[in-house]
């Protein structure tokens, strides 16, 4: 995968998938998977460090995820979060994450929304690097937003992100996330837009899908929304493993003298 096959694959038709991956251990499975690029979500906050919202995710903790995630894959092309106002404080302390970011070993990065802030998005693109937009639930904004709710639902707030979806992509944008927004609003915006989109809980008519790796395995037994499919039970199979070596250390049939040196 590279920047520009995301938009052959959207005129040609195929579909494009994506998951977020956060550590090295895990992006050593996707490394092995047919999956198209990753994410190093600053859902990373809460998903591995137990916050409630994305906002405690810094440039510093972006930079230990991307590292461990690109040395665990290094083939796959990888988008990193730009965290919580680092592209709001003007272009310079912006410029600097994009630095820090790729220096970790990012392909791209990805930021939320485009109002007050498209000038900085263009200066990223002729700057070279690869930006992916973020409309609807900007998870950034959920104390805005009055918690973490489906988004362009209704005439004015669909033309309002269509509006915004056609600013990131003339901002240069190679792709955007649709994320919780009623089906036939992505729809239209899909259609409208020439660069992919990629759809978490916003229907089947976007470009690709991306799940974040923990929901789509399994591991995530507190939360499943509707647009969540757990494609395996993850929680389970770690949780027997765990609980199977529990019992064979306190039966004393583990270890054995196969797993032992005389
Ligand atoms: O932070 C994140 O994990 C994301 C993806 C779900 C798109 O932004």
């Amino acid at each position: 995968m590279n920047v520009l096959k995301f938009g052959e694959m959207k005129a040609a038709g195929q579909k494009i998938s994506m998951t977020t991956c956060y550590d090295y251990w895990s992006a050593r499975i996707l490394k092995e998977t047919a999956i198209d690029a990753i994410i190093v979500g600053d859902s990373a906050a809460m998903v591995m460090h137990g916050h409630r919202s994305t906002l405690p995710a810094t440039t510093d903790l972006m930079v230990q995820h991307t590292a461990a995630v690109v040395r665990g894959a290094p083939d796959k092309f990888v988008i990193v979060d730009m965290p919580f106002l680092s592209y709001r404080k003007g272009l310079k302390p912006a410029m600097d994450c994009v630095e820090t970011l790729m220096h970790a070993g990012a392909n791209a990065v990805k930021l939320e929304g485009i109002e007050g802030h498209q000038d900085i998005v263009e200066h990223i693109v002729e700057s070279g690097v690869p930006v992916m937009g973020h409309l609807g639930l900007t998870p950034q904004s959920v104390n805005q937003l009055g918690g973490f709710k489906v988004q362009g639902i209704g005439e004015k707030a669909a033309a309002r992100l269509l509006q915004h979806a056609r600013r990131l992509q003339d901002a240069g944008c190679f792709s955007m996330v649709l994320e919780c927004v009623p089906v036939a609003t992505a729809k239209r915006t899909t259609e409208a837009v020439a660069i992919p989109t990629i759809g978490i809980g916003a229907g089947p008519h976007c470009d690709g899908q991306v799940l974040v790796l923990h929901d789509l395995a399994g591991f995530n037994r507190d939360f499943r929304p509707r647009f969540v499919k757990a494609f395996e039970d993850g929680f389970d199979l770690v949780q027997r493993a765990v609980d199977a070596f529990d019992r064979d250390v306190k039966s004393g049939t583990f270890p054995t003298d196969a797993e032992s040196y005389q």
